[in-house]
């Protein structure tokens, strides 16, 4: 090994280095943004000792690389934090698609492969392509450019066993270096594309988040492959480390949801929630509440933990809860936040709300250790947030979320529910903890309605 061979493989030990202490990082709020930052160094490092290897056409990649940072940051500037999790999906897609292209490009100029490496190209070019597609159409839907809703057909199980069939079996033929070789390897690519289509769209509503998650992992492992067609270490590493995180954080996922990957996968949730939102009618009386009486409710509490969800990413109400909040304490409550694994519409979405508005760490609590204290809380404020806190989940058997672990705020002395309307959120269905005898309804726009707590807290000075 030559001083120059050398020089690049310790770099890239220094790489995987600083992105296994980035991840690490990653896991307190209090040490994310530096984790993202040490990842994001070890990238560049990467990238730069990358380039050192001889014989690269650098007109080329300077033309990739300026195209994408374009792009990328075009993106992430314009991108709504309620729009984040489509930004991801279509990242996920250009990690899979980038890593199918440079499997063909690999095996378009040495068509001569050995087998070990024919089958990494065929799981690169497969897996890739399964991301691409797949990601574009959870994108669609996210967005709503395509029916969000999952679409189940009979036989959608065989036709999707009969895809996979021919993809394995067009991977041996590829592998086994058959004389039509290149025939299958675009055999792969087609039905690659199509098996991220047709293993997609039969997932909905609320399950997205888990195939985003899952799609993530996907371009890991295709990019982890990618690494071995083109002998490159870091990409080995980096692709492992992504598609290890993404298998783990869609497990964290379902058991939030209290579901199965494979329930998740192949049970066409999205079709069912949707269509129990229609039947999700009035179910009792609701007792509005104004600004006033919220403010009184407040006022003598002890204790108050906000519940925040999907609703306060809308309204941008995260700086006047923390407001809110710092008033309260100041009247000697005790304030906490408590966060569900999937309120909002991306993993953390909550935290990283919080965190913009500085609010302390020390006040979040998550819903294992908010739970079992419930029963002792004076006030739950529930800003924006509907499924999370839906009580069906416990004890509705015919409900499309139950099974989901809920923030158990109806087991508080007094709830206040901050929402526009009595519209359902993400899942499409009713929540009964809205015609609870201890339950206010306090309707607005949550950012305005807390402003006008704060007002009525001001003018009470
Ligand atoms: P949702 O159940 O979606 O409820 C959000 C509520 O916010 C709605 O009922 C809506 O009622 C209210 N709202 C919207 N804009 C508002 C505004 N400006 N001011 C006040 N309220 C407003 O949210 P959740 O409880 O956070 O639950 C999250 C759901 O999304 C779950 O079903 C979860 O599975 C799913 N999901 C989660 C993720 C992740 S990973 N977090 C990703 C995708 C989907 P009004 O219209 O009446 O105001």
């Amino acid at each position: 090994m030559n001083t120059l061979t050398l020089g690049i493989n310790f770099a890239y030990v220094i790489s995987a280095g600083m992105f296994i202490l980035g991840l690490k990082m990653l896991s307190s709020p209090a040490t994310a943004r530096k984790g993202n930052l040490v990842s994001a160094a070890g990238m560049l490092l990467a990238i730069v000792v990358c380039l050192l290897n001889a014989g690269l056409d650098y007109k080329w990649i300077m033309i990739g690389m300026a195209a994408g940072t374009v792009i990328g940051l075009v993106a992430a500037y314009r991108v709504e934090m309620t729009s984040m999790p489509e930004m991801v999906a279509l990242f996920n897609g250009f990690g899979g698609i980038a890593s199918l292209l440079l499997a063909w490009s690999e095996y378009h100029q040495h068509p001569e492969l050995s087998i070990f490496i024919a089958m990494v190209t065929f799981l690169t070019a497969f897996i890739g392509g399964i991301t691409f597609s797949g990601s574009m159409i959870a994108f669609g839907k996210l967005s709503e450019m395509i029916p969000s809703k999952a679409v189940v057909f009979t036989g959608q199980h065989i036709v999707n066993a009969v895809i996979l069939l021919t993809a394995v079996g067009s991977g041996v033929m590829f592998s086994i270096n058959s004389a039509d070789s290149y025939m299958f390897f675009i055999v792969i690519v087609g039905v690659s594309l199509l098996f991220g289509i047709t293993s997609v769209i039969p997932i909905g509503g609320a399950d997205m988040p888990v195939v985003i998650s899952l799609l993530n992992s996907y371009s890991g492992i295709a990019a982890c492959a990618a690494g071995f067609v083109v002998n490159n270490t870091i990409l080995i590493v980096a692709g492992a480390l992504v598609g290890a995180s993404g298998i783990i954080l869609t497990k964290i996922m379902c058991k939030a949801m209290n579901r199965s990957l494979g329930n998740v996968l192949f049970s066409g949730f999205g079709s069912k929630v949707h269509a129990a939102g229609a039947k999700g009618a009035q179910q009792g009386e609701v007792r509005p509440a104004t600004a006033e009486d919220v403010y009184y409710i407040l006022e003598g509490a002890d204790s108050v933990a906000f519940v925040p969800g999907y609703g306060l990413a809308v309204a941008q109400a995260q700086h006047v809860v923390r407001e809110l909040g710092e008033i309260l304490e100041a009247n000697g409550t005790d304030v906490m936040y408590a966060i569900h694994p999937v309120a909002g519409r991306m993993p953390g979405h909550m935290n990283v709300l919080l965190a913009e508005a500085n609010v302390s760490y020390d006040q979040l609590v998550e819903m294992d250790d908010i739970n079992p204290k419930m029963d002792t809380i004076d006030v739950c404020v529930v800003i924006g947030a509907n499924d999370v806190v839906n009580p069906a989940a416990l004890d509705d058997k015919s409900s499309p979320i139950y099974g989901m672990p809920i923030i158990e705020t109806h087991r508080s002395k007094t709830v206040i529910v901050l929402k526009r309307s009595m519209n359902p959120g993400f899942a499409g269905i009713q929540n009964a903890l809205f015609f609870n005898e201890n339950t206010r309804m306090y309707f607005g726009d949550a950012k305005a309605s807390i402003q006008a707590l704060i007002a009525e807290f001001k003018s009470a000075d």
